[in-house]
Parts: C-alpha cells; structure tokens; sequence
C-alpha cells in the first residue's frame, strides 16, 4: 500500500539528496570553528537525514526495516565525511601553530632598552654568604662546609637531639631513602659544628654557611630549600658574653652601627643555655612608631637567630674536655636576613632566578 507523501521522503532520490547536499558542505568548510555548527546542521537533531529517520516511525510495520537501513547508510556517509573533515582540519590547525610559533633561534635579536645591561650576576644569596663569612674570618674564623646529604647521628644524635624529637619526622625532614632511614638532607647547618669539633681539636673558630632542607612548601615566607650560616666557638673560659658581643658585631656590620640585639630565654638540645637572637628594627627603630612598619610588624624587633653555649654533652660527644673548654654557637637563615635586611616581602623573589632581581644585589649589596 502506497504511503503517500512518504514515499518521497524515502525515494533513492530524496536521501541521494540530502547525501550529497551535507557533503558539499562539509567538502566547503575550511575552519576548525565551523565545524561544530555544521555537524549540527547535516546529522544534528533538526538535520534533514534526522527529519527522514523520525518518519520511519510513521510507515507501516513492513517497510520499516529497509527504511531503516537506508537511513543508517546515509547517515554513516555524512559521519564518515565529517570525521574525515575533522581529522583534516585538525592537522592543519596542528600546522599552522607549529608554524606560527616556530623559533628562529638564530636569530639576531636588538637589545632592547629596559634590558640587563651586564651579563649575569650573583645571586644575593651567595653575596650575603660571603659578607657574613668575611666578618668572621677577619675575626680568625675558618670557613668550614659538611654534606647535604647527611647522617642522621650528625644531624640529630650528635647534637644531643631525642630519637623522639619532632623534627625528625618525614613531615619536617627529607630522608633518603627510606623514611626513618640513616640519612637525611640536613635540616640544619649545626652538624657541621660536630664535624668540625671531630676533625680539630680547641679553640676552635668555624663559620660554616650552606644549604638546608626541610618538607615544607614553598610560599611567601618559606622554602624547602633554604640557607643557614652557622657559627660554632669552643675555647676555655667562653661564656655568653663573649656569644653577645660576637653577634653583635656581625649585626652591625650588617644592618648598621646604631643597631641594638637582644637575648630572649629558649631552647635547643645542642646549646644550654640557649637564646633567640633579635635585632632591634633598624627601620622604625622606636617601637612607638612602628605600628605600620613592615619590616618588624610593630614589634619593634626582628627575631633573627637561634645561639646558646654549646651543651657539655655535645662536647663530650666530640671528645672535648667540657671542664676544660666551653663554646658558644649560634646559626640563622640567610634568605630570612636578606629579606629584612631589603624589605623584600616574598621568598619567591629568592628562589626564582630572575636576573632583574639579582642584578640589584649582585654587583655588590
Ligand atoms: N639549628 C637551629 C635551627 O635550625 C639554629 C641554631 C640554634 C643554631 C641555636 C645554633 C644554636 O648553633 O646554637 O633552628
């Protein structure tokens, strides 16, 4: 029985039609950005091959099967020609990129105004090192450096630190290997302080800078990596005084002769007593006035560093006769010394190695 009208929505012709209508399109389309709207338009929901399937719906049960498959075949000729478009246009946006962002490393390039005028710089990291080194050694300090990577009876043990203390944990301490395991990257420049009290007998002067590793993240005020610069004196009759007046002669050769440092009660197991070390705020230097200012946050002083006299334990640990001799020893950060020392209010400045940074310091700070 005829269908009428539907016939001709199903006659050869027709779905020949619509075939070859949807790939001239696709064959005419030339921009990954077009491609979307008219893959809508040629099997999208509203599509003239989508029209003639929803008909299917409306012819007798017999002829519904053969509809059916001339549907699909079209429909998997128009799907087949628009994944091939796609593949095509694809690698030619592909192309097109490699070709606009392509290098000419060869290339002579002008200089241009604003740029670094000199060739490279150090790091102010490395200057503050040596300025502090240098007031050391014109004291009769020797320099002195351990490993990175170090044992853990040097890091911890040696330094009269508990096997239970806190820091020890994976969560403040890098080890390698395994957790827990004898080797860690250090987490603090004092174990150079019982390396140099193993490898020479008192007095001993040692100024012992480098780097330092704790699991933190980076942010505005800390880093994983970071440094230290230790100090470490063992002769007879130190006593904290001379610990005083140690620092703050480095204080004043760093922040400026008027600059005042005090001693605040702490504790560390490597030094009894022990102190923290502030310097008074060389910027707003009366605490009345330093509500707003940055550099202490109103404190009016700035905690600088950990000190003490070296625990007798410790001595004895390096065979050193703690009725004998005494010591005094202190350590600090360095990228925290620059940072107030130039107002600088973020590490990352530190850590990222952008020249227009280091240039400002590195040709002398
Ligand atoms: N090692 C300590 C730290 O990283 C700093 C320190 C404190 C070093 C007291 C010392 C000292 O030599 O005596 O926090």
């Amino acid at each position: 029985m005829s269908q009428g009208p539907l016939d001709s929505v199903f006659a050869d012709e027709n779905i020949e039609r619509i075939v070859s209508s949807s790939i001239d399109s696709i064959d005419n389309l030339n921009s990954l950005e077009d491609f979307k709207n008219l893959k809508n338009r040629v099997i999208g929901e509203n599509s003239d091959i989508a029209l003639v399937n929803r008909a299917i719906g409306k012819l007798d049960q017999s002829q519904k099967a053969e509809a059916g498959k001339k549907v699909t075949e079209a429909r998997n000729r128009i799907s087949q020609k628009l994944d091939k478009k796609l593949t095509e246009l694809e690698n030619q946006h592909q192309n097109n990129l490699l070709q606009s962002e392509a290098v000419d490393v060869t290339e002579v390039v002008a200089a241009r105004k604003d740029a670094i005028s000199i060739s490279g710089s150090r790091h102010p990291l490395t200057v503050i090192a040596e300025i502090i080194c240098d007031v050391f050694t014109s004291l009769g300090y020797s320099i002195q450096e351990g490993p990175e990577a170090e044992a853990t009876w040097f890091n911890f043990d040696s330094l009269n630190i508990s096997p239970s203390h806190p820091s020890r944990s994976p969560s403040d301490t890098f080890y390698l290997n395994e957790i827990y395991s004898q080797v860690v990257l250090r987490t603090q420049t004092s174990p150079v302080q019982m390396r140099a009290m193993l490898k020479q007998k008192p007095p001993l002067y040692v100024i012992a800078p480098g780097k330092v590793f704790r699991s933190d993240e980076l942010d505005v005020t800390h880093t994983p990596v970071f440094h230290q610069v230790e100090g470490l004196a063992v002769d007879k009759n130190l006593n904290m005084s001379h610990l005083k007046g140690t620092l703050d002669h480095l204080a004043k050769k760093l922040f400026g002769d008027g600059v005042e440092t005090r001693f605040r009660p702490s504790f560390f197991p490597f030094t009894e007593p022990s102190a923290e070390l502030d310097v008074r705020c060389f910027v707003c230097k009366d605490q009345k006035n330093s509500k707003n200012c940055k550099t202490c946050k109103g404190n009016g002083w700035i905690e600088w560093g950990g000190c003490g006299m070296v625990n007798p334990n410790v001595l004895e640990t390096a065979g050193i006769d703690s009725k004998k001799f005494s010591g005094f020893a202190f350590g600090m950060g360095l990228e925290r010394t620059l940072m107030f020392r130039h107002g600088i209010e973020d590490m990352h400045y530190l850590v990222e190695a952008d020249l227009r940074f280091s240039s400002k310091f590195g040709m002398g700070i």
